[in-house]
């Protein structure tokens, strides 16, 4: 059982497939409001993971990489967006205020945001820490962590959606 603690859970991946069905999973729980952050080296598989996130939370547009967007706005037909916002090519905090990272998490939407340890101080102290890591090839360590009651429920949920317990 890869359970650490009630704050954390890791597990193993072996295929892209995997990591996105992982995703789906993650993405069925959201809620209004949700941050997710996303940490982990280039080919971690943190946009593999996003992309089931937004399918499972009802994403109506097709999964894109943001790589080359800083923000990707995902649409459900109830009219709610997920937003999804890179970090990466951000020179840091600063730019990402001026690029409305504030607003964007005060919106009702659910965010995720990849390398977020570089606008770390624009960001809600209540969230979902998922870190990727490279094995090999096709396999990816995966580690969630919570921090907040909110964010404990959310682990509680996906827990036993996935894992059965
Ligand atoms: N188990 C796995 N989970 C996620 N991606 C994987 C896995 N195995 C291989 N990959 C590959 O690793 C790459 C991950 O890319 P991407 O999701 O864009 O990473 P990041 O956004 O962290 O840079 C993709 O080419 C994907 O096919
Ligand atoms: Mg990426």
């Amino acid at each position: 059982m890869p359970i650490l603690d009630e704050h954390s859970l890791e597990f193993l991946s072996h295929s892209p497939e995997q990591t996105q069905r992982f995703g789906v999973r993650l993405g069925e729980l959201l809620q209004p409001g949700d941050l997710i952050c996303l940490t982990g080296d280039l080919g971690s598989g943190k946009t593999t993971l996003a992309q089931g996130i937004a399918r499972g939370w009802g994403s109506l547009d097709p999964a894109t990489s943001p790589t080359f967007v800083l923000i990707n706005e995902y649409r459900r037909a109830d009219a709610a967006t997920l937003y999804h916002f890179d970090a990466f090519r951000l020179s840091g905090v600063a730019e990402a205020v001026a690029l409305g990272i504030e607003e964007l998490l005060e919106r009702d939407g659910p965010v995720l945001v990849e390398w977020p340890e570089r606008v770390a101080e624009a960001l809600t102290p209540q969230r979902l820490w998922v870190s990727l890591r490279w094995v090999d090839d096709l396999r990816r360590g995966l580690h969630f962590e919570a921090f907040g009651l909110r964010y404990e429920r959310m682990l509680r949920q996906f827990r036993k959606v996935t894992f059965g317990a």
